[in-house]
């Protein structure tokens, strides 16, 4: 039986294993990083999808602040190899993505595949719009709205918060 839900704190470990597994060495090198260091994250928005008891893939999700104004940045998201194309990362996008509506979060980001974000809802941010706080293929940094106008405030430095 497939289980999606909210991540507890003791799954630390169980979530390092499937993001080491998934992602291999090097992650931490990524960009997106340095927008999580010494920052935690959202905790009532991190979830784990299990199979009969065993850890199948999670989400997690980052507070960021974007020229000042608070935002969230989806990821990382990681289903283990052997495991996808089951729609478990989809189906993890989607239940975490309408929590974060619900708490009154108003827009997301992310760095990732257009075309395969695409089915969620994300769409590529406009050229020179905003910038990260590192390297990036800018034609990988997408978003969504989470309330109606949440995309307008949005422009300038992506930058850590907290
Ligand atoms: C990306 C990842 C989370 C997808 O997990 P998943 O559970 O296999 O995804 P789903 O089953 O929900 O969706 C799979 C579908 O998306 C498609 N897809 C997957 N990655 C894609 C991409 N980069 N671009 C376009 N389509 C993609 C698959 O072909 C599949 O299509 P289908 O439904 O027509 O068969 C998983 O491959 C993974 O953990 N990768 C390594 C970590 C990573 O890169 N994470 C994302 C960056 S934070």
């Amino acid at each position: 039986m497939i289980t999606y839900r909210p991540e507890r704190p003791k799954d630390g470990p169980l979530i390092e294993h499937v993001l080491d597994v998934s992602f291999g060495p090097g992650r931490f090198a990524k960009t997106a990083y340095r927008l999580r260091e010494g920052v935690g994250p959202i905790d009532a928005l991190g979830y784990v999808v299990e199979e009969d008891g065993a850890p199948r893939g999670t989400i997690r999700y980052w507070p960021v602040l974007i020229g000042g104004t608070p935002s969230i940045m989806l990821g990382p998201v990681a289903v283990l190899p052997a495991h996808r194309g089951r729609g478990m990362a989809i189906q993890l996008m989607k239940l975490s993505l309408a929590k974060a509506a619900e708490l009154g979060h108003r827009s997301v980001i992310l760095v990732g595949d257009e075309p395969y974000y695409a089915r969620v809802g994300f769409t590529r941010v406009p050229a020179g719009r905003m910038t990260m706080p590192g390297p990036v293929d800018y034609t990988r940094l997408l978003w969504r709205e989470l309330a109606p106008g949440g995309l307008d405030e949005l422009k300038g430095p992506i930058t850590r918060a907290g």
